[in-house]
């Protein structure tokens, strides 16, 4: 099969066949509902920001993850004692549960908001992972990904990654001093500190070498 032309530089491929579904792993049914918008969020932390983007959206649903148990937990008492119908928290790691359950063009919108900062390993930072193209993969034509950090360096790469390797239109906002959306987006306000946010699309037309990758689980 000749390989696509992508539409961004990163030479690195992504491996999706070599990661595992997670434990007790089950998809939910709405990511196959094509009349519901649907948001994904990464690093959902106790849930403070999906809690409220559920309450505030009732016609999408957001998928919430988050990998540590203890904020897992504190997170899934709060959605279970408001019984939102369209929240689903998720406690794996992102990575291979995307994989193994978000379906191609499939997203509206990713959140990924205040990720460990990674100083010592950028590599793991979001946009400088192979992983980002697949993430891209599931987004539909013209939806959006929104990082939000306290961390300059982390939004100075971010923006030019953005750019120069993913080749996605962006714009970079100062987060207003009252925004309270996440935990820590509260105490790093708190502080005085300025948090950036940058909001991405996806444009009609892109392609990835993922636009076709399903997983044997669904
Ligand atoms: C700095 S905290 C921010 C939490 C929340 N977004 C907030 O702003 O309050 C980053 C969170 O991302 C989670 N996280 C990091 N990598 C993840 C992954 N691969 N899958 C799921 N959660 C992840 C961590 O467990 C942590 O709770």
């Amino acid at each position: 099969m000749p390989s696509p032309i992508l539409s961004h530089r990163n030479a690195r491929a992504f491996r999706p066949e070599k990661l595992s579904a997670p434990r007790d792993f089950c998809v939910p049914e709405v990511v196959h509902q094509t009349d519901t918008p649907i948001v994904l969020e990464i690093g959902a932390g106790k849930g403070k920001h999906a809690l409220g983007f559920a309450i505030a959206n009732p016609n999408s649903h957001i998928i919430a993850i988050e990998r540590t148990r203890t904020k897992f937990e504190a997170f899934d008492k709060l959605a279970k004692a408001q019984a939102l119908p369209n929240l689903t928290p998720i406690h794996a790691d992102a990575i291979a549960w995307t994989v193994h359950a978000v379906p191609p063009a499939s997203l509206q919108q990713i959140y990924l908001l205040y990720p460990n900062p990674e100083a010592h390993n950028p590599n793991q930072q979001w946009l400088n992972m192979p992983f980002f193209e697949f993430l891209l993969s599931r987004l539909q034509a013209g939806g959006k990904i929104t990082l939000v950090t306290n961390i300059e360096s982390y939004m100075d790469n971010a923006e030019q990654q953005a750019t120069i390797l993913w080749q996605l239109p962006s714009m970079r906002y100062r987060v207003h001093s009252d925004s309270q959306r996440t935990h820590f987006e509260i105490k790093y306000l708190a502080r005085g500190e300025t948090c950036w946010e940058l909001v991405m699309q996806k444009p009609e037309g892109y392609q990835t070498r993922f636009d076709d990758w399903k997983s044997s689980n669904k």
